[in-house]
């Protein structure tokens, strides 16, 4: 089964930076993915993505977020159509980030999760527990989770980031026994859906190493812009 490891470049590069990136640091990630056992997906922002996917068109491109309505008057809001149009197979919802900044709402993130799903555009569901949640984790996850389930139907596959909120960046890291729980939790409140989970949250290699067995693949910020980590974190999967 392939692992799935999907780079978040949140707002992290200029267009120029990112740009060099690609050219000068992504040929040699590329050298190091085995087709048959790695799917990367990159994530860059809205304003890389055309150029990107023209420049690696054999890579798997994905988007940090999307636009809850297909078109219309939402300035500043990018459309699935936009996204499809430039062969995006991935798109994060619901990141904590998008809740806490821009105070999304579950609903909110449904929504989303229909479009893309219309467009056979994968969402990528982010969910976790903020650090003074950790005592009702299984209730904040529950009510993440089943209130965007609802637009997956039973052939549809559910890709979910369990990112916690207080690892996000921090370099803390749930302990391998944490997860391993925290996952079965996940496991069971996903029911019947067919699905694959990552983990996301302050992943280096030695967390790579230790959690990839539990999981099917990692969503990655800062290591995910660090050449040489990055392809220590695809070689530990
Ligand atoms: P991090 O970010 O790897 O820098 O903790 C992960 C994320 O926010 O997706």
């Amino acid at each position: 089964m392939k692992k799935l490891l999907i780079a978040n470049w949140k707002m992290q590069l200029s267009h120029e930076e990112a740009c060099t990136w690609l050219e000068k640091e992504l040929p040699s990630v590329h050298e190091t993915l085995s087709f048959t056992e790695h799917e990367l997906v990159i994530c860059p922002s809205f304003t890389e993505l055309p150029y990107a996917t023209s420049l690696f068109e054999h890579l798997v491109w994905g988007a940090q977020d999307c636009g809850a309505e297909e078109k219309g008057a939402y300035t500043g809001d990018v459309s699935v159509l936009s996204l499809k149009d430039l062969e995006v197979r991935y798109t994060l919802i619901g990141h904590s980030e998008r809740r806490r900044y821009h105070g999304e709402t579950n609903e909110l993130v449904r929504k989303k999760a229909t479009l893309l799903l219309k467009h056979h555009i994968h969402p990528v569901l982010c969910i976790g527990e903020a650090a003074d949640q950790i005592p009702i984790r299984r209730s904040i996850l529950q009510e993440q989770l089943e209130s965007v389930l609802p637009a997956f139907t039973s052939d549809d596959l559910c890709i979910i980031a369990y990112e916690p909120v207080w690892s996000i960046g921090s370099g803390k890291v749930p302990s391998q026994e944490d997860l391993r729980i925290i996952l079965e939790l996940i496991r069971e409140l996903l029911g019947d859906h067919k699905h694959l989970i990552l983990y996301g949250g302050s992943v280096q290699e030695a967390q790579a190493k230790l959690f990839s067995p539990f999981v099917d693949g990692f969503l990655l910020g800062t290591s995910s812009l660090k050449s040489e980590e990055l392809k220590k974190i695809i070689l530990s999967c």
